[in-house]
């Protein structure tokens, strides 16, 4: 029996039972898939089989026959139902099942030759051509101006905000909108001013800073940097941004062996100081299993030694080089200046930051917070899907 659909929105457009599973017909060009019958009697989104409200699953995936075969089965409204050999009943939203079908993260027939993809969502940019538009902190009360700031960080992987208090009370109110404060060995809300003594590394010095990523030496990196500025007076001291992910796309365009290499040797990023010794060892850039770019992660400051003897070094070091040929560019770089107040958030997976040297006074609060918890306000507002 083909059962047709009439929601032609769910892009499901009939379903049949066929030996060991359903055939699925769906989409404008009349694709066809057969589902096999236990991934089908797993995965009803019906209440015996996930909680409505955490989607945690409550079917016993264990215990179902594995010969286990669909009897019935009836679509319409946009759902599909199915009657089982073992006396069970599962329903299914056509439109999840599309989903789950036409998953545009399916590993891309370009993983072959190892190219890297990227996210279609994001909005990759080069230096200058990306607008500078401050959000203000008051429009942060509202569920719209939220969006827009959340969606900003986003897509472009950092967003500036006017007019935020200052002290350690409104950074973590801040930080409170997106998630919570990632603590780490420099603390929860940490101060960055040229002088403090209490930790060693070159960000609490006046000089330029070469652009790169936070915490290469920590195995989950934080996703998020935000940093407030409190004070600042004198010359110099721009934050520097360079989008990671668009010179991982040129590097891969230009030089795809080099881009290649950067996939697969891991660097390590390590960080010494009385009493502490972290590292971690990650590729600079890292793909997700479907060969999508997940995460950057270059420090030049804080890299451990490349292993000479390694028969791939001097590939490694090549590659290295290249891709900061890129990210050194001021072409590709954003400069952005400093007053109180002013809040700037960047993705700490795929910008690189860095500064100019200055003079005067120029302090800030600030705090890292998890990539993942981004992503989840980013799904609990609609922002995105997956
Ligand atoms: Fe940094």
């Amino acid at each position: 029996m083909v059962a047709y659909c009439g929601a032609m929105a769910t892009r499901i457009r009939y379903a049949e039972i066929v030996d060991r599973g359903v055939r699925i017909g769906f989409g404008r060009d009349e694709r066809v898939v057969e589902l096999p019958s236990r991934w089908l009697r797993d995965h009803g989104d019906d209440e015996a089989s996930t909680d409505p409200r955490t989607r945690q699953r409550k079917v016993d995936t264990f215990a179902i026959p594995a010969d286990v075969e669909p009897q019935e089965l009836t679509f319409g409204g946009g759902r599909l139902t199915l009657s089982w050999s073992d006396g069970a009943t599962t329903g299914h939203d056509a439109g999840v099942l599309a989903d789950l079908i036409e998953n545009r993260r399916r590993p891309r027939a370009a993983r072959a030759d190892r190219s890297i993809g990227i996210d279609p969502e994001l909005d990759l940019w080069v230096g200058e051509s990306e607008p500078f538009s401050p959000v203000d902190a008051e429009s942060l009360d509202h569920p719209e101006g939220l969006a827009t700031m959340l969606g900003l960080l986003h897509r472009r992987g950092w967003v500036m905000i006017d007019g935020v208090a200052s002290g350690e009370q409104a950074v973590a109110e801040l930080a409170g909108r997106i998630g919570y404060v990632r603590r780490t060995i420099f603390g929860d809300v940490w101060e960055l001013a040229p002088g403090l003594s209490e930790h060693l590394d070159s960000a609490y010095e006046a000089t330029d800073l070469d652009v790169h990523t936070d915490c290469t030496y920590s195995n989950d990196a934080p996703g998020l940097i935000l940093f407030c500025c409190q004070a600042r007076d004198g010359d110099g001291g721009e934050s520097v941004l360079v989008d990671g992910f668009a010179a991982a796309r040129d590097l891969a365009s230009g030089e795809p062996f080099l881009a290649g290499a950067l996939t697969r040797f891991d660097f390590i990023g390590r960080y010494v100081e009385p009493g502490v010794h972290l590292r971690a060892e990650r590729p600079p850039l890292q793909l997700d299993p479907a060969g999508y770019l997940v995460q950057v992660s270059f420090n030049n400051y804080d890299r451990a030694p490349i292993l000479p003897t390694d028969p791939w070094v001097e590939t490694v070091i090549d590659a290295h080089g290249a891709f900061h040929q890129l990210i050194a560019d001021p072409g590709r770089q954003l400069r952005l200046g400093w007053r109180p107040g002013r809040v700037l958030i960047l993705d700490n997976w795929r910008l690189l930051h860095g500064r100019t040297a200055f003079t005067g006074d120029r302090r800030f609060l600030g705090c890292y917070l998890n990539h993942e918890d981004l992503q989840s306000i980013l799904r609990v507002m609609g922002i995105i899907r997956r």
